[in-house]
């Protein structure tokens, strides 16, 4: 089984601007196929840090004297890099979500495809998982993660429907056991309504949208000037506070202004709109098909 397939591999080394002599970033190692790629392109004085808060992800990494793994989320970004006295970068880059390995591991709780146990954690070392999320959630706060991580209109039905499954058999203990309470509710095509509710358990679980945040707001002070900031979104939850932050500065509204209208951005855009991957490569890879690669320049 391959570990995971790198997403828009040239398209990101290009964003990087990689100088062979640099420090650059990857915050999700996962499998490794960008970071294995940026030290192709790196010389014997290059370095890179890696993050992945799956400790799984380490056994991928090469033996090579230029590369640190992070164990840590990567909203400790600035701490971490500091420790290491690797600040400030020439480039950083984001993977965002899973790797192919987790959803593929049946355990791990990730897949609709799957049995496995209420898990999702992507840190397995992290107190909360998908089975306290449903099995001890309230009402408001199960309504609320689904509407908003899901996007799922009829969440107060489907909150109804785990409460009264809990009800009769005590506790939700698999993904098939949640599948089955909630497959009744789609409208639509199944396999699509499943994707929303694990969706949005996985956000929940892994506190994604505001690791996202953090991240961000810690890029600028971590880059050099003319560093690269470069990331790829899978959906528009993510997507949106990177395309908000290289727009404006900030992950969510708009900017103060001053009198002539002008507010403070640290980033030129390089991509004014985001990139997605060639017709062949999402043919041959569907997770590329709903990537979005942005890419910044701080000034
Ligand atoms: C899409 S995969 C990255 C794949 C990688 N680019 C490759 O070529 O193999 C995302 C990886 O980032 C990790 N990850 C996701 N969110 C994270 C976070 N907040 N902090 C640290 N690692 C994270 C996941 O555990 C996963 O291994």
């Amino acid at each position: 089984m391959t570990y995971h397939i790198p997403v828009m591999l040239n398209e990101c080394l290009e964003g990087l601007n990689i100088h062979p002599q640099g420090t650059y970033v990857d915050v999700t190692f996962g499998g490794g196929g960008h970071s294995i790629a940026i030290l192709e392109k790196l010389n014997k004085d290059g370095r890179l840090f890696v993050f992945d808060q799956d400790i799984q992800a380490k056994n991928n990494l090469p033996d090579d004297p230029r590369v640190t793994f992070i164990h840590s989320n990567y909203r400790h970004l600035y701490k971490f890099l500091r420790l290491h006295k690797a600040t400030p970068v020439d480039g950083i880059l984001a993977d965002f979500g899973v790797s192919s390995h987790q959803i593929d591991t049946p355990d791990r709780g990730f897949s609709i495809r799957f049995d496995g146990k209420l898990d999702m954690r992507m840190d397995t070392s992290s107190p909360l998982s998908a089975w306290e999320v449903i099995n001890t959630y309230s009402r408001e706060q199960l309504t609320a993660l689904f509407y908003k991580y899901g996007e799922i209109d009829n969440a107060r039905r489907l909150t109804s429907a785990i409460k009264e499954a809990i009800e009769v058999t005590g506790q939700i203990d698999t993904t098939n056991q949640l599948s089955d309470i909630a497959l009744p509710l789609s409208k639509g095509k199944g396999s699509k309504y499943l994707a929303q509710v694990f969706q949005a358990l996985r956000i929940e679980v892994n506190d994604e949208i505001k690791a996202i945040e953090e991240f961000l707001t810690q890029t600028p002070s971590t880059l050099k000037k003319g560093g690269r900031l470069v990331i790829m979104s899978y959906h528009s939850l993510e997507d949106r506070p990177v395309k908000n932050f290289m727009k404006y500065g900030i992950t969510h509204g708009i900017p103060e202004k001053d009198l002539y209208g002008r507010f403070e951005c640290p980033w030129k855009l390089i991509t004014k709109k985001p990139i997605e991957a060639q017709p062949k490569e999402q043919e041959q890879n569907p997770r590329s098909r709903s990537a979005k690669l942005r890419i910044a320049e701080k000034i």
